[in-house]
């Protein structure tokens, strides 16, 4: 059976992509520096949990090495701290690049060597916020086009060992976190500029991940793929 492990399993994307995952037969190790939420998924959908922090590259090594062998690796554990560039504190900066990007590298370098010879896909986690950059996003933005360039940059080097990368970039996602932070008002305002109409439900962009993962992308490497309605797509305006 294929094992995929994914970060950020939790809550909101990664707890609907290790539910997707589950249904399409994949046995899902999830992992979050939430132990209890890394616990409770993997009850949920019979899988293996870990708590653990992505962005410690020890600790992932650890986890790694009790996993054994992994077919798909999902890293969608990812955070953001908002501010102007200009007062953005050292520790949130560090914070941010270090889960979002570095966290998404220290994964691949634990769990990639165990793909190697049997095959694999990787599947990161970027944002429509890497195409439309707003005021105040702090260091975000900057870590998903990071991401996006570690994307490519993996595939290239991947690629021999057969392991596909590609990125899933979510758009405006409505999750229980971004439900509580989000008036009425904001949304039909959201939902004016999506060509979709509508803001995007975690199945989504956990069926994205699912179609990366699969044999039906065999051939799709060094890619990111936006989901979010339309919303980046280009010349596109409110309605
Ligand atoms: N929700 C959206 O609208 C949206 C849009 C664009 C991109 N994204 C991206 O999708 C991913 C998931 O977003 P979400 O909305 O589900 O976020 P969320 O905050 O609801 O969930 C993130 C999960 O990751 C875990 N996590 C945080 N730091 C961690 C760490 N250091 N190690 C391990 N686990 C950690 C949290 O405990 C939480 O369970 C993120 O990478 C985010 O940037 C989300």
């Amino acid at each position: 059976m294929s094992v995929a492990v994914v970060t950020g399993a939790g809550r909101g994307l990664g707890l609907q992509t290790a539910r997707t995952l589950a249904q399409r037969g994949h046995s899902i190790v999830a992992i979050d520096v939430d132990a209890d939420g890394a616990a409770d998924t993997a009850a949920a959908v019979g899988g293996r949990g870990f708590g653990c922090d992505v962005a410690d590259r020890d600790a992932v090594r650890e986890v790694a090495e009790q996993v054994g062998p992994v077919d798909v690796l999902v890293n969608n554990a990812g955070i953001w701290r908002f501010g102007p560039l200009l007062d953005l504190g050292r520790e949130d900066v560090i914070d941010v690049v270090n889960v979002n990007l570095l966290g998404t590298l220290w994964c691949v370098q634990a769990f990639v060597p165990g793909m190697a010879g049997r095959g694999g896909s990787v599947i990161n986690l970027s944002s429509g916020a890497a195409r439309m950059h707003s005021p105040g996003t702090g260091v975000y933005p900057t870590t998903k086009n990071a991401i996006e360039a570690l994307t490519v940059q993996l595939a290239v080097e991947l690629g021999p060992l057969g392991v596909r990368v590609n990125a899933v970039a979510p758009g405006s996602i409505l999750t229980e976190a971004t439900a509580k932070i989000l008036s009425e008002s904001d949304r039909a305002e959201r939902e004016r500029t999506i060509p979709a109409s509508r803001m995007g439900r975690p199945e989504d962009i956990a069926d994205a991940i699912a179609y990366l993962a699969s044999d039906a992308a065999e051939y799709v490497t060094g890619q990111t793929l936006y989901v979010d309605g339309g919303l980046t797509s280009g010349k596109v305006t409110a309605r």
